[in-house]
């Protein structure tokens, strides 16, 4: 089993301070996290739950595949970020099974992660986030 958690639950949303602050009434909820990750066009805040995160992700730019997302489908649930402790072996076992993948290696991801996308189509309809967490990391309770 390479799966060892939920990192986390990605959520595409229009405007990133509204949804925080929507997820801040509901719950109470607490961002732990901000960054803008350029390469992907998005702007992502992280909320803690257990051992997981909320990530909501709104598009920074017009060709952001996240703003193609919400002008499909408006806004919703977007990907699922399965946590692995080696994303290069599993990307690799899987892509040699013949799964079709969006990221053919590693990359960067958001919080100092390394990251590889899925296609929803060898992922149950999923789109699915393989997260590697970086040395050391720990939980932000
Ligand atoms: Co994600």
């Amino acid at each position: 089993m390479d799966l060892t958690r939920i990192d986390h639950v990605g959520l595409a949303v229009e405007d990133l301070d509204a949804a925080v602050a929507h997820h801040e009434e509901l719950y109470g909820a607490r961002v732990v996290h901000r960054e803008e990750i350029a390469s992907d066009g998005v702007e992502e805040a992280l909320i803690t739950v257990g051992d997981s995160y909320i990530q909501l992700v709104a598009p920074t730019t017009a060709d952001s595949p996240v703003r193609k997302f919400l002008d499909r489908k408006g806004e919703g649930l977007h990907h699922v970020g399965y946590r692995v402790d080696d994303v290069a072996a599993t990307l690799a076992r899987l892509r040699s099974d013949g799964v079709a993948t969006i990221d053919a290696a590693p990359r960067p991801g958001s919080r100092g992660t390394t990251v590889a996308f899925l296609h929803p189509r060898s992922a149950m309809g999923v789109l699915v986030e393989l997260v590697q967490a970086p040395p050391g990391d720990e939980p932000a309770h």
